[in-house]
């Protein structure tokens, strides 16, 4: 094209061209792909479109070279799809659709100009770094209170709250025509970080293909009882008719137990992403933030070749960027331990580790669990992904080795005798109802609006037993981060919890304080910190110390 050629032509159709010029040169460097013997730098669109083009992403990945590009290449670049602030020439923005993918309500009003952006119903950030980058600033990371997101808004236009608009989910009314406000339109949530989330998706894939083994064992009018990695998820049972009664299964989201008849056995998939537990791969959920969070859509939930937000560009993210960017959430450094050394302090992590158990808070935040098999090889896609996500054999799977000492420090090892790596993430996947209905304290934060659940999750969705690892470098705490103390936490639990948190209240103070003491030492290490339990200087140290009666060891190694 010349450039006279390219001056006349549409915005659209130069745009649409320049998304189609999926170019790799972005990572030279680091792979040595995507120069001139390639051919994709001698492109011509590319070059002159680079000049005076504001675009966050200068090259894409093109599908096949996912598997083309060394694995260090492939998760940069996922890093760089993780940070990127999208401009409207990248595709950000979706004029006519919500955040949910649906068309908008009122397609008159499309979300431009000063409706670009929402805060409440989105698009609401620039970049995914944007929320999650706590601590130090990582990519990934947890996220200010600032951050939080509000879960369900998106199922509206342009949330305004104002009266005036009687559409229903355009901007101040819900499906039944009510009036939503600031607590009922959405579940404000906080931030979580995704630090060790490859080993934490492959412990939900080994449970999940557990508890289908055990259901597809019971036969017509028997009952069994589903457990995995020993963590037990109730009992499922079938009538005499062959019908799937999953009333008795404890700990999983309602999409996981729908059945339509007797050869249509509930899923039973453990689902460790969303809060309430709504989704199975970090795959899926960033397929749903990239469109909810920026209006760029991918390829694979949204077609090849169709502009499906209506801003004039198309393929705004190939399969090869999506598996990109999952792997490099998925291979984030683990978080760690700091443990001062300082005998009182020492003494009290100590004391708060054993007292931790003592009153059994590992009902819900089991210290460790193993992933047998090798599943520390991390295999994408998930083979549990729903329509609309890149599913298992509709390509090659990658496979990476979580373990791996070239990753991001620090991560967890093979524990050679046993065959088994211990992912110390204090919980149990499952989701819990520990709220107090009488407790008035956090309106709204216990849980999604009730008419929403009923109209939107069929159900009220409790949440998932908070993984503990890394908790004290999170910026807030609980799932709507109204928390700023781990104390705080503690004292919120009730319902399911209420046993162990009358526990907690009953111990003396300075016991309180250990295992306050303890949970503090949960952070994640800055970046680059080789091992993953250290002292206040990021050294490494061992743990417990050598002279501690040994009740159950973490050694650094
Ligand atoms: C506006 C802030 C914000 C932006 C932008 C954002 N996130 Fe999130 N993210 C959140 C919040 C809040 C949650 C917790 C949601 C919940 O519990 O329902 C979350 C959860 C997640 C989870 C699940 C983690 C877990 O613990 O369950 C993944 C994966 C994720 N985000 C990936 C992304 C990706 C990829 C992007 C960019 C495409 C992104 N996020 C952009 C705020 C954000
Ligand atoms: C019945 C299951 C259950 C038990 C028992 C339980 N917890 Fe929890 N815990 C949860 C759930 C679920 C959450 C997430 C709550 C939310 O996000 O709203 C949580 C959250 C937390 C958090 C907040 C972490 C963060 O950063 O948000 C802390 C701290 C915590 N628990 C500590 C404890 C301690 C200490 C005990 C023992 C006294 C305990 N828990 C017992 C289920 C449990």
């Amino acid at each position: 094209m010349s450039l006279e050629e390219f001056r006349t032509s549409t915005p659209r159709r130069r745009r649409f061209a320049a998304a189609l010029t999926l170019v790799l040169s972005a990572l030279p460097a680091l792979t040595g792909v995507g120069t001139a013997q390639d051919g994709v730098l001698e492109s011509p669109i590319g070059r002159e479109l680079a000049i005076g083009r504001e675009v966050a992403i200068q090259h894409h990945l093109r599908d096949d070279e996912e598997f083309r590009i060394p694995l260090a290449a492939l998760i940069a670049y996922g890093k760089q799809l993780f940070c990127a602030n999208w401009t409207d020439q990248d595709g950000g923005g979706r004029p006519l659709t919500k955040g949910t993918g649906k068309q908008l309500t009122n397609v008159t009003a499309p979300l431009t100009g000063a409706r670009s952006f929402n805060r409440i119903s989105g698009p609401d950030a620039n970049s995914c770094a944007g929320c999650h980058n706590a601590p130090y600033g990582m990519a990934g990371g947890a996220g200010d209170i600032v951050s939080n997101v509000f879960v369900l808004a998106q199922r509206f236009d342009f949330v305004d709250f104002d009266r005036r608009n009687g559409l229903a989910t355009a901007g101040a009314v819900d499906e039944r025509n009510r009036l939503v406000d600031l607590e009922s339109v959405g579940n404000s949530r906080a931030t979580t970080h995704l630090f060790g989330a490859g080993y934490i998706e492959m412990l939900a894939r080994q449970m999940t293909a557990e508890l289908q083994a055990i259901r597809n064992t019971v036969s017509v009018g028997h009952a069994r009882p589903l457990l995995a990695k020993g963590i037990s998820f109730g009992t499922i049972a079938r009538t005499a008719d062959g019908l799937w009664e999953t009333s008795g299964v404890t700990g999983l989201p309602w999409p996981s137990l729908v059945s339509h008849g007797s050869n249509d056995p509930p899923t039973l998939i453990v689902r460790p992403w969303h809060q309430a537990g709504n989704v199975s791969s970090i795959r899926e959920f960033t397929n749903t933030a990239y469109n909810q969070h920026h209006g760029i859509q991918s390829t694979e939930r949204f077609g090849v070749d169709t502009d499906a937000d209506g801003d004039g560009i198309a393929n705004e993210l190939s399969r090869a960027a999506i598996t990109a960017a999952t792997l490099f959430q998925t291979t984030l450094q683990v978080p760690g331990r700091v443990i001062p050394r300082d005998p009182a302090v020492e003494r009290a992590v100590l004391l708060g580790e054993r007292t931790f158990e003592r009153i059994a808070c590992p009902a819900c935040h089991v210290p460790s669990l193993p992933l047998t098999e090798d599943a520390w090889v991390f295999v994408e896609p998930s083979p549990y992904n729903p329509p609309g996500n890149l599913r298992s054999g509709e390509t090659r799977s990658l496979r990476v080795d979580l373990n791996d000492k070239s990753l991001p420090a620090p991560r967890l090892s093979l524990n050679e005798r046993r065959r088994v790596v211990d992912v110390p993430a204090y919980t149990d996947l499952k989701l819990h109802d520990i709220t107090d209905p009488s407790d008035n304290r956090y309106r709204g934060a216990r849980h999604e609006p009730r008419h929403v659940v009923a109209e939107v999750h069929r159900g009220q969705p409790p949440v998932l037993t908070k993984r503990l690892w890394g908790a004290a470098s999170a910026p807030t705490h609980f799932h709507h981060g109204l928390f700023t103390t781990l104390r705080q936490a503690i004292l919120a639990h009730a319902g399911e919890a209420l046993a162990s948190r009358r526990a907690f209240d009953a111990l003396p103070a300075d016991r309180q304080d250990a295992v306050i003491e303890f949970l503090k030492t949960l952070q994640v290490l800055p970046p680059g910190t080789k091992d993953r339990i250290v002292d206040e200087r990021f050294r490494a140290r061992s743990w417990p110390p050598m002279d501690a009666p040994a009740e159950h060891s973490e050694g650094a190694k």
